[in-house]
């Protein structure tokens, strides 16, 4: 394994964190010229350190194998402002609340980011007593489909999965639902606000 961490990266983490090299160094039982190496980029920290490194710097290791530290700043969670993840590989959806560092089949996952549902993947809603029913004219083939529907509200998200072959549509409770997520395999996701 080639430079599964950069001596950028461990810098910038514990500086973020206000440590010295001695002082982080201290946290993992090293010397302050090993960090200094790392650091440079005259040498790597031993695959058994990953661990104690992470914690010495306050994140995960999956952090810092990224590179990056996951700061949630809106602990309140607001579900409006959560995050599909979905993986090309295996066709894997998750939802999060916040921003999360997410990985699948090997890769690590960027959010979905959502665009406005118009054309072949506009979102046409109606209400059926209390529930909204949501379809799409998208095709439904092995190939290019829709995959998942989703109903946000500011509590909780409704999930649907689709498959091809079936019918791209849906039934959600009403209550609270501002968001309306149609997931195409092939062009992503798409968003209605209500
Ligand atoms: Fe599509």
């Amino acid at each position: 394994m080639d430079r599964y961490v950069t001596g950028a990266v461990i810098r910038r983490l514990r500086e973020n964190k206000g440590l010295t090299q001695e002082e982080l160094a201290a946290r993992i039982f090293v010397s302050g010229k090993a960090v200094s190496k790392w650091e440079t980029g005259q040498g790597f920290p031993d695959i058994s350190l990953l661990e104690p490194l992470a914690k010495a710097l306050g994140i995960s290791v999956i952090e810092l194998l990224s590179g990056e530290d996951i700061r949630n700043r809106n602990r309140s969670s607001n579900m409006l402002r959560g995050k599909f993840y979905v993986c090309p590989v295996c066709g894997n959806v998750i939802r999060s609340v916040g921003e999360a560092l997410v990985s699948c089949c090997g890769i690590t996952l960027p959010p979905a980011e959502a665009e406005p549902a118009l054309g072949e993947h506009a979102i046409s809603v109606e209400d059926v007593e209390d529930e909204f029913y949501v379809s799409l004219r998208h095709p439904m083939e092995k190939g290019h489909y829709i995959s998942f529907l989703a109903a946000v509200s500011d509590d909780g998200t409704q999930f649907v999965k689709l498959y091809p072959e079936g019918n791209a549509d849906a039934r959600f409770k009403r209550r609270r639902v501002r968001r309306l997520y149609a997931y195409c395999n092939r062009h992503g996701l798409f968003e209605v606000k209500l």
